[in-house]
């Protein structure tokens, strides 16, 4: 039977086509809510069969269409049908938060939330289920709180029915989830009902020029979420697997993670959003001031290339010697940071995907810890550690304590670790203790071992970096030393083939992965070539735009120190460009096109400005509307040269030139294939 379905006043009714008998059901109890300025309308309601929905309008127009809302179970009969609503809570909130770094100091945190109470009949279940929404004007999150009750002691969770049926039509940018290369993929771009299922942050752009964005906040003891298409624009929420049944198993009382719909207008209505980071739980931390957001350099480009290699030998990039060697650079340069990888025993043998002879306190013969650390103090240089796994997360838990109590008390106060194993190869301890038990990269098992391994590191006042990492979902909120992560197809895909990431991924990047927060992209590679020479497909100036465009408090110049050294001029602007912020802006973009922000340093009056672009050569026109009124910025422009292009060696062609901005000033800048440009504007000088 085909219903029309139609919202009147806040009350849904189903009712019943022409060709059918016209007359309205009764209606059922409803609840609706909005957001503070009224543009999100709410409603949630049940339908015939009793089952709990959502629907959300925007500015008047239907935009999420009644979604059901509900789990499948592993031991009994779903959490879907005979609800009734029983109660509701309603609050409001309007605080602003300091972040202790970031994109943005200040963080307003503004909504209207109700908590729905549902019950189910006795002959389902009886089971109490309850929902909170939060709407923000810039989106909605909402979470399932399941409370302690008769029957049900724990939750076998075998998978999620929530769903998101988008009524409009439109675009959408992602990634598969459940692959074998985790987040590491080129996003695609195809119409809404064209995606299967898809990694969150998924973005669309709806045919009237609306920006969503999906994805979830404060994914703590859970299973990650896949956005799964099931029929036409609609959406279900379906739970990364687990080996040992259920996807998610918990004793009640809990919360699940938020499920979170960004909107705006435009694209920045989406990039200058905190949705995520608002539905997190504040600092558990506190003084978390020992991090320091800051640049590093590292052993790292000559191993991702292949000429020096992290297992022992006569090509062992960590030695001590070439550790101290990278100590006097950062040093005399003014980089906080060495990441040092291949520094331990462990990679002589097959670590890809196995990583049982890993040791994280044992260092290789040829590389003294002790030593390098001592000169790095000397010099003002921290070490930045690295604990590659190889995804055997059982061997690493046994170690984790030792090797961050060493770390902390060598002042290697940040540490990249690394989980490389294909989707579904985390290996982790069993119920025995010759037990493993195969697991997926954002299983609740690999959730849980992300947040130890965070809090162990927090002890020791040790940050964490994780590449091949399970999504970010604003937890640095809470944790403030989960300060980066991997999670996307970094810069390393550039050294392995030619044009490897394409010219539009770090454009892409900005309204996709990036919206679930800071990135160890690791820029920086001035000579823009890989492994046997293989060209970037970048110019030189889109590796200094990249440092405005992907955001991280850790930010890397990722190329041997010597073609650091052989651009003087670039490098003077990776050594200004800060890697915190007190105000970030998306002054110019599209997704996929092109990304330029404007950044104002948090500890100066500086601004930066610039960005990335796309595949195409574009012109934008930028307003300096966000500088200070009555100050003068001298500005250092670096831009894509005459004919510069991504696809030949006139990548190499850079552009220089000073200028004096004042607020309201515009500057006309091209963009070249695969371009960028970086700008900084220095006050009152
Ligand atoms: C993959 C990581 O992304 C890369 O940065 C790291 O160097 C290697 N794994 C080795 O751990
Ligand atoms: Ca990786």
């Amino acid at each position: 039977m085909q219903l029309l379905r139609s919202i009147t006043a806040g009350v849904l009714l189903s009712v019943a086509a022409p060709a059918l008998a016209q007359t309205a059901q009764p209606a059922r109890p409803t609840v609706t809510a909005t957001s503070p300025d009224g543009s999100l309308v709410l409603t949630v309601t049940t339908d015939s069969d009793a089952r709990p929905h959502w629907s959300i309008t925007r500015k008047g127009k239907l935009l999420i269409a009644p979604s059901k809302l509900g789990f499948i179970m592993a031991d009994r009969i779903g959490l879907q049908r005979g609800f009734a609503i029983t109660g509701e809570e309603r609050g409001s909130g309007d605080s602003t938060w300091e972040q202790p770094w970031g994109e943005r100091r200040y963080v307003r945190d503004h909504y209207n939330e109700v908590l729905i109470r549902f019950r189910q009949s006795d002959e389902w279940g009886g089971h109490l289920m309850n929902v909170r929404f939060r709407l923000f004007d810039g989106g909605v999150g909402f979470r399932y709180e399941l409370p302690e009750q008769p029957g049900m002691k724990t939750a076998k969770i075998a998978d999620e029915i929530t769903e998101f049926d988008i009524a409009p039509k439109g675009t959408a940018w992602w990634i598969p989830g459940g692959e074998w290369n985790r987040y590491e993929q080129i996003y695609q771009k195809t119409a809404i009902d064209a995606v299967a299922t898809a990694h969150t942050p998924i973005t669309m752009k709806l045919d009237d020029g609306t920006h969503l964005a999906f994805h979830e906040a404060a994914l703590v003891d859970y299973a990650g979420m896949w956005f799964k298409r099931a029929d036409g624009q609609k959406f279900r929420a379906t739970l990364s697997p687990s080996s040992h049944g259920p996807s998610v198993v918990r004793d009640l009382p809990f919360a699940t993670p938020w499920r979170t719909m960004r909107v705006g207008d435009d694209a920045a209505g989406i990039v200058e959003n905190d949705l995520e980071l608002n539905l997190n739980e504040p600092n558990k931390l506190g003084d978390v001031s020992w991090f320091k957001p800051a640049k590093y350099i590292g052993i790292w480009w000559g191993m991702i290339r292949g000429d020096w290699t992290w297992a022992e030998g006569p090509k062992h990039g960590a030695t001590t010697e070439r550790t101290k060697q990278y100590i006097d650079f950062a040093a005399k340069h003014g980089f906080r940071g060495v990441l040092v990888e291949g520094w331990n025993k462990g990679w002589n043998g097959n670590w890809f995907g196995t990583g049982d002879q890993f040791r994280f306190t044992e260092a290789t013969p040829d590389f003294d810890l002790k030593a390098v650390t001592d000169y790095a103090r000397k010099k003002g240089v921290h070490l930045i550690g690295h604990h590659e796994t190889g995804g055997n997360i059982k061997v690493y838990e046994q170690q984790l304590d030792d090797a961050m109590k060493l770390y902390g008390a060598l002042g290697v106060d940040v540490v990249k670790t690394g989980y490389v194993a294909d989707a579904g190869g985390i290996i982790a301890a069993g119920e025995t203790p010759d037990e493993t038990r195969m697991e997926f990269h954002d299983g609740q098992v690999q959730v849980r071992h992300h947040l130890k391994v965070v809090e162990t590191a927090a002890k020791y006042k040790v940050a964490v970096n994780p590449h091949e990492p399970v999504k970010d979902t604003g937890l640095r909120r809470t944790y403030p030393n989960w300060v980066a992560r991997e999670g996307a197809r970094g810069m390393e895909y550039n050294a392995w083939g030619q044009f490897a990431n394409g010219p539009a991924h770090e454009a892409t990047l900005v309204y996709t992965r990036m919206l679930s927060g800071p990135m160890d992209y690791t820029p920086g590679v001035l000579s823009l070539v890989g492994a046997e020479g293989v060209p970037h497909a970048s110019t030189l100036a889109k590796q200094l735009g990249l440092y405005l465009a992907i955001y991280s408090p850790i930010q890397m110049a990722a190329d041997f120190i010597e073609n650091l050294a052989a651009h003087p001029r670039e490098l003077e602007f990776i050594k200004a460009v800060p890697a915190d912020w007190s105000e970030s802006h998306l002054i110019s973009g599209e997704v996929g096109e092109h990304a330029i922000f404007a950044r104002k340093d948090r500890s100066s009056a500086d601004w930066y400005v610039g960005g990335v672009n796309g595949e195409d050569e574009r012109t934008v026109t930028l307003t300096f509307d966000f500088l200070e009124p009555g100050q003068t910025y001298k500005a250092t422009i670096y831009k894509d040269g005459e004919g510069a292009t991504y696809l030949t060696e006139a990548r190499h062609r850079i552009a220089y030139e000073t200028r004096t901005f004042r607020k309201g000033d515009t500057y006309t800048l091209r963009l070249a294939p695969g371009g960028g440009a970086a700008m900084r504007l220095a006050a009152g000088k």
